[in-house]
């Protein structure tokens, strides 16, 4: 097992015109499931190759533990074979040939383990991932969900040092996804195997890392816990990635009342609490960009506690609640709700919860409260 860290990564495709990574400072703690999260083409496939070894960056040193495996300027590059280190691609390709049991054996066959520990290794890796009763037949014979266990499983029995995982459950559909999820995260935890896990899919992200790390362009937009990102985005970019659906934001003018701090917008009116009025002293008579999430919006009983008047516009069952698409002015806001009366095209009134407003510059986009 063996953290992974990055001082200064920077790599180009095209001789220095353009960096795909920026001088990237990252560390993967021992034993950590990490997600590389980020939209396409942000360069998280590219940062993953410079763990592996199949690319060599213009500049920076990556450490699997203690080894320098990775510094161009020092002439140290370690081959990715002697990296040990175990990858999954969306596309993997299991040899047809053979048996799963063969799939599975091969690579330790390769590598002259002994056979009595090849077959325990496959035996128990097998039993996690619960593919015993398929062990004799060859991929043509298993259903998507299947191939991808025994793919992940082939990679698993090296004992690597380092798990890294592209995109692996994109082929696969939605229920299965969540299944082998699910069995992934489990396996990985028990196995204590230092993870990394790329990604654009937030709910992926959500619900599978102890750390993630959300790039865009090239560069860290911020890291932590996936609480630390939700529940405070470090800007609007964080926001509106995590989340689904995505975060409403509405471009308010601070306004100071009677002493007290308000935003104001066509679509919205809110007071804040006296921590966010605190944040926005310096802003008043400028405007900032409000964030709530849909959860963080509920009807409120009378007009006057009222922050949004709107009418309901549509609504989607989620089966214990409604997604409701509300529309003021020109902009559709929606929240989530748990009254199941809750009529289309009537009027409502909503209300935030002022504890969880998200305040952001409105240039920069960077969080303010
Ligand atoms: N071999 C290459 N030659 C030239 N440009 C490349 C090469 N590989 C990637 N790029 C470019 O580098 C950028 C980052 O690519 P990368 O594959 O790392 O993105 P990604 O975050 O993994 O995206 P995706 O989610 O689509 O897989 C992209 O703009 C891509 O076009
Ligand atoms: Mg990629």
């Amino acid at each position: 097992m063996a953290s992974i860290t990055f001082n200064n990564v920077s790599v180009s495709y095209d001789r220095g015109k353009t960096k795909t990574l920026k001088d990237l400072s990252l560390e993967v703690k021992d034993g950590e499931f990490c997600v590389f999260l980020g939209p396409s083409g942000c360069g998280k496939s590219t940062a993953m190759h410079c763990i592996a070894g199949l690319l060599k960056p213009d500049s920076g040193e990556v450490y699997i533990g203690d080894q320098l495996v990775t510094a161009m300027e020092k002439k140290v590059f370690v081959q990715p074979q002697q990296r040990n280190i175990a990858m999954v691609f969306q596309e993997y390709a299991l040899y047809p040939n053979m048996t799963v049991r063969k799939n599975m054996s091969f690579g330790l066959q390769t590598l002259k383990v002994d056979k009595a520990e090849i077959e325990k290794r496959v035996n128990y890796m097998a039993k996690m991932l619960s593919i015993e009763h398929l062990m004799e037949r060859k991929p043509a014979e298993l259903s998507g969900g299947q191939r991808q266990r025994v793919a992940l499983g082939r990679a698993l029995v090296r004992d690597p040092n380092v798990f890294l995982l592209d995109e692996p459950l994109g082929n696969l559909d939605a229920k299965l996804r969540e299944q082998v999820r699910y069995e992934l995260k489990k396996i990985q935890s028990e196995l204590g195997v230092t993870t990394v896990y790329v990604t654009h899919d937030q709910t992926e992200a959500m619900t599978m890392a102890d750390h993630i790390i959300l790039m865009r362009d090239g560069m860290i937009m911020q890291e932590g816990t996936p609480s630390d990102l939700y529940d405070c985005p470090n800007n609007v970019f964080v926001a509106s990635f995590l989340g689904t659906p995505q975060i409403n934001l509405f471009d308010c003018r601070v306004v100071q009342k009677d002493g007290r701090i308000f935003l104001e917008s066509p679509e919205i009116t809110t007071v804040v609490e006296d921590k966010d009025a605190a944040a926005l002293k310096d802003y008043t008579g400028k405007e900032v960009t409000l964030g709530i999430r849909p959860s963080d919006l509920s009807i409120a009983e009378n007009e006057s506690d009222a922050a949004i008047k709107a009418a309901i516009d549509s609504m989607e069952l989620l089966g214990d609640a409604y997604l409701v698409y509300v529309r003021t002015g020109n902009k559709v806001v929606i929240f989530k709700n748990t009254d199941l009366n809750t009529k289309l095209n009537s009027h409502i009134f909503l209300k935030p919860d002022l504890s969880k407003l998200h305040l952001f510059e409105k240039e920069k986009g960077d969080r303010i409260n």
